[in-house]
């Protein structure tokens, strides 16, 4: 895979004397390659950072659509896809540029063990974001902060510190939008759901029980597990999503994006080829399919693990994939972890990569940063404020201006 994206940035590299390809950079700070575009697409200016080279001969986009759009003159509210594709052309949502505040699920293990005490993020970075125009934070927690029995009921004293936390998040913004993050990746104690571990019945208890709570609040979005991985039988853990899904739905929360994650943790590069096509055939008792969305993640770094400082790609070969299978599937993902080190490398590929992101806003609907929240200034992939309030540098170059 690694090898993979660097032949695809020499590859690009190699066009740089002569046009641009389409989606290829064409302009920017510090921009030093070619300022021509291909045939059939245009140099399109995205932010300070980052022009690029976009289909058609004027702004926005004009992509063939993958499918005629759908004729308004069924009952349906939304459009509707059969599980194999085609589709239409989605809801526009307003974008969500915005950054994980994280704490309650430090020390959450891959294995999905735990074994702390969780830390509330800092209830001062809602307004601070929030006035820079930041419209989404995803708050994770650990499962076992939620009902320290599997299956169980939700424990009252750590519902009241997140619901806390939560609720300052919506109140930083009319407009906020907060994903309700399981962090738990797909497991319980080193034992994976439907597959030897929780029962989907014990994975969806605590679902339907968050989704009781906030069944009359819109600007939830369930985001019902992060980062599944090691799966031995992805059609089975599709399985799990639509019991998910349908306890959601269930309970009352009818209103309310719900997050799809795949395999590969969450992969965004994966997806349209591994867990994707099953998750596409996922319904959704409330309506139509607009309000499922793929929840991806990707990272800059050289092993695609977010733990390094630096970044070797802006990703953008990846994401452009993934829009070509959201396109032509009528279907919108959001990218809820991506970011990169406060290092030169990372603040022009993270600004690029977010701004093709932005400009694809009609099937990536919003992004949050990885991370901040409790993480100190000195956390490898740090976007928490200095004490003196000022930002850390990729948050100022790369995030701020693709919000
Ligand atoms: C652009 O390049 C110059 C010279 O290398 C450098 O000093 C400057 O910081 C760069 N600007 C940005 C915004 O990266
Ligand atoms: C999960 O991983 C952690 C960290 O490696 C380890 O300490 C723990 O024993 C593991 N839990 C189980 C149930 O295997
Ligand atoms: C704020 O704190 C940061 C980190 O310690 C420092 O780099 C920056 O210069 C400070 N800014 C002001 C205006 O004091």
């Amino acid at each position: 895979m690694i090898s993979l994206r660097l032949s695809a940035l020499l590859a690009l590299a190699s066009f740089v004397s002569a046009q641009q390809p389409v989606y290829g950079q064409c302009g920017g700070i510090n921009w030093t390659g070619g300022t021509t575009c291909a045939a059939g697409s245009v140099c399109t200016y995205s932010g300070p950072y980052y022009s690029q080279c976009l289909p058609g001969s004027n702004p926005p986009p004009t992509t063939k659509p993958p499918v005629t759009t759908p004729t308004k003159t069924s009952t349906s509210t939304a459009p509707t896809q059969t599980s194999g594709g085609g589709g239409g052309v989605p809801p526009a949502v307003p974008f969500m540029g915005g950054v994980n505040t994280a704490g309650y699920d430090f020390t959450v293990y891959t294995n999905g063990s735990f074994s702390g005490v969780g830390y509330a993020p800092p209830p001062s970075q809602f307004t601070h974001f929030a006035g820079q125009g930041v419209k989404l934070f995803r708050v994770p927690f650990a499962w076992q902060l939620m009902t320290p029995q599997v299956g169980g009921t939700i424990d009252p004293n750590f519902w009241s510190r997140y619901d806390a936390t939560v609720q300052q998040a919506l109140a930083s913004g009319p407009n906020v939008h907060v994903i309700l993050d399981l962090h738990n990746y797909a497991r319980w104690n080193n034992q994976i759901i439907a597959q030897g571990g929780p029962t989907n019945a014990q994975f969806t208890s605590l679902w339907s029980q968050i989704a009781q709570k906030y069944a009359g609040q819109s600007r939830v979005i369930f985001g019902i597990m992060n980062e599944p991985h090691d799966i031995p039988s992805v059609a089975t853990w599709v399985t799990s999503v639509q019991a998910a899904v349908n306890a959601i739905r269930a309970a009352g929360a009818t209103s309310q994006f719900i997050l799809m994650p795949g395999s590969s943790w969450s992969s965004a590069a994966a997806l349209p080829t591994e867990a994707g096509p099953l998750l596409l055939g996922v319904t959704d008792p409330a309506g139509g399919k607009s309000k499922l969305l793929f929840d991806v993640h990707k990272y800059l770094d050289s092993d695609n693990s977010g733990t390094h400082p630096d970044c070797v790609t802006n990703n953008i070969d990846t994401f452009t994939a993934l829009v070509t299978w959201l396109k032509a599937n009528g279907r919108q993902a959001i990218l809820s972890e991506t970011g990169g080190g406060n290092t030169a490398s990372c603040e022009t590929m993270l600004g690029q990569e977010l701004a093709y992101v932005k400009s694809q806003s009609q099937y990536i609907v919003g992004y949050t940063i990885w991370a901040a929240g409790a993480f100190d200034t000195t956390y490898t992939l740090t976007v928490t404020p200095n004490a003196n309030g000022s930002d850390q540098p990729l948050w100022t170059i790369a995030v701020r201006p693709n919000l």
